[in-house]
């Protein structure tokens, strides 16, 4: 339970330069004033967070992210309209008030309204725009739950907050917008027929899985377990004792994890399922092939990702 108390004390540490692990509804967030710095420079320090890795600013309203940026085209008003607050990050030119430490010398800023109560709250309390990149280490699955914060960062973070299991699981669909042109740079929970249905017109996806990846710092292995990751059918399973993540047909193995058939469920117990498997220090985790059907891109991504040596 985050009391009043809590809230107060979170935006005390973050109006003095201190990090925060708070919750959103996607994955939870390592928070910083995002025009502080020095506190920035903590959160790539305390990840292990190459510099070239441009980090997310939280605001509490569009308002807010407007005063950030130096273009607010149609795309990004009827978005954000659409979607914050929820899981729907946006890239835009930055104001010279952004740290460049913050957008890794980038000209441009990713901005998004997290849909929970606790960082809405806290942004609100703090009275600036938090940096919070999802609150793991470098190369781990991103944490759904206060748990998963205490097993990578124990008391390296000034405060860590309990908002409970992250509803949507995964984190945010990135966009960068300019007037008249959208380019999807992240899937996520909102696909992009959703993007597109919103903004009038069609949206380009940058890069794959298998090519660069244009949103920096986007590395193949940004979610793998220390395990072997492997992605093959019940009757393709390797030898030896493994996990297997199954939506559809369970196998027999050391650790059988089921999981939601549909994808939003899939994706709130994705990353908590790979983290359980992953502790069972086992020879491999084999997961079930994902459905083709676009609501799965943001889970195919990310699975196959977390398969990428
Ligand atoms: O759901 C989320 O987005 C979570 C929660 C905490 O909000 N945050 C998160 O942050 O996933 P992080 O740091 O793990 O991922 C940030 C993503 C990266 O893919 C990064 O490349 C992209 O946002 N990004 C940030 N700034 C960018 C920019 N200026 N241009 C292009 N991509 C950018
Ligand atoms: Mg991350």
């Amino acid at each position: 339970m985050v009391t009043n108390l809590d809230l107060d004390q979170a935006a005390a540490i973050l109006r003095t330069g201190g990090i925060v692990a708070l919750p959103t509804e996607t994955v939870y967030g390592l928070g910083g004033d995002a025009l502080n710095s020095a506190a920035v420079a903590r959160i790539y320090a305390v990840k292990g967070r190459p510099a070239t890795s441009p980090l997310i600013v939280h605001v509490a309203d569009s308002a807010m992210a407007r005063a950030l940026t130096t273009e607010w085209p149609p795309e990004a008003e009827a978005l954000a309209e659409r979607y914050w607050p929820g899981p729907l990050t946006l890239v835009l030119p930055k104001s010279p008030q952004i740290p460049d430490i913050v957008t890794a010398g980038l000209p441009t800023v990713a901005i998004r309204v997290p849909a929970h109560p606790i960082a809405l709250e806290i942004i609100r309390r703090a009275g600036t725009p938090i940096a919070a990149p999802s609150a793991n280490r470098f190369t781990e699955v991103s944490p759904t739950t206060a748990q998963h914060v205490r097993d990578s960062f124990g008391s390296a973070v000034d405060l860590i907050l309990d908002g409970g299991p992250c509803e949507v699981g995964i984190e945010s669909t990135v966009v960068a917008v300019e007037r008249g042109a959208a380019t999807l740079l992240r899937p996520g929970i909102i696909t992009q027929a959703e993007v597109e249905a919103v903004i009038g017109h069609s949206a380009a996806v940058a890069g794959s899985v298998e090519g660069a990846h244009p949103s920096p710092g986007m590395h193949a292995r940004h979610y793998s377990p220390r395990t072997p990751v492997i992605i093959c059918n019940a009757d393709e399973l390797p030898t030896g004792r493994g996990a297997y993540l199954y939506h559809h047909r369970p196998a027999q193995t050391a650790l059988p994890i089921g999981l939601p058939g549909e994808a939003r469920g899939y994706a709130q117990a994705l990353y908590s399922a790979l983290r359980e498997a992953d502790q069972a220090n086992l020879d491999w985790i084999a997961i079930e092939p994902l459905p083709g059907a676009p609501e799965w891109a943001g889970l195919r991504d990310r699975v196959s990702r977390a398969a990428q040596r």
